[in-house]
């Protein structure tokens, strides 16, 4: 009796460091196999799960393809952003013009200005402000790179906060005179300048990284 629940033991013990190993015992056949390979019966598993992703995969590409279209429509690098910069200012007045009781708006508003935001601090940091860099406007560049920090801080407050904090209105208040501070220094002291000293060739280029960074980043 001692002897089989040794074995028991021992075989559960096997089994385990088998299973540590990402290896099964094959109840027929007594073969141990990888977890990790293609079995024979994976095949129509697999090919559902692939299409599946294939369909999600389309379906995200046919909504940032839309995407695309309407930010490729807006014109130049500088003219895209600028647009982004007003849509961002308008969430901010949609957001003040709320009350404490509606903290679902409140917190839609807030996850509509986080996405918009996140997108276009992607497109700045890994385009614009590398250009800029390249183009010797190293401080404007770090200066503004440094203010996306802050602005990043405004929205963990908010999220920390809650939509019903008694503060709100006013965190959001101070919140936009950053963003708008920001994105006047960009419109109409950074930006200008330096694209004025690009080549006709240069500002194609500028404008189609922004535009492939906002397509995978919408
Ligand atoms: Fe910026
Ligand atoms: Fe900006």
């Amino acid at each position: 009796m001692a002897t089989r629940t040794q074995s028991q033991s021992n075989r559960t013990t096997s089994n385990r460091s088998r299973s540590k190993r990402g290896e099964t015992q094959d109840q027929r056949t007594g073969q141990s196999r990888s977890a990790f390979s293609w079995g024979e019966n994976t095949g129509p598993l697999l090919g559902a799960a692939l299409a599946g992703v294939a369909i999600g995969f389309a379906a995200n590409y046919g909504r940032k393809a839309l995407m695309q279209g309407m930010e490729a429509a807006a014109g130049d690098w500088d003219e895209i952003l600028a647009a982004e910069h007003d849509m961002a200012l308008a969430i901010f007045d949609k957001m003040l013009a709320t009350d404490e009781s509606q903290t679902f708006k409140r917190k839609m508003l807030l996850m509509k200005l986080t996405h918009a935001l996140d997108k276009h601090a992607h497109q700045e940091e890994m385009v614009v402000y590398p250009a800029l860099r390249e183009a010797n406007q190293t401080t404007d560049a770090d200066h503004l790179e440094g203010e996306h920090g802050y602005i990043k801080t405004y929205i963990y407050e908010l999220n920390e906060m809650g939509p019903d904090g008694t503060n709100w209105l006013e965190k959001v208040r101070e919140f936009r005179a950053l963003v708008s501070r920001h994105a006047h220094m960009e419109e109409e002291q950074v930006f200008p300048p330096f694209k004025q000293a690009l080549t006709e060739e240069q500002n194609a280029r500028v404008t189609s990284l922004v535009n492939r960074d906002g397509f995978w980043m919408a």
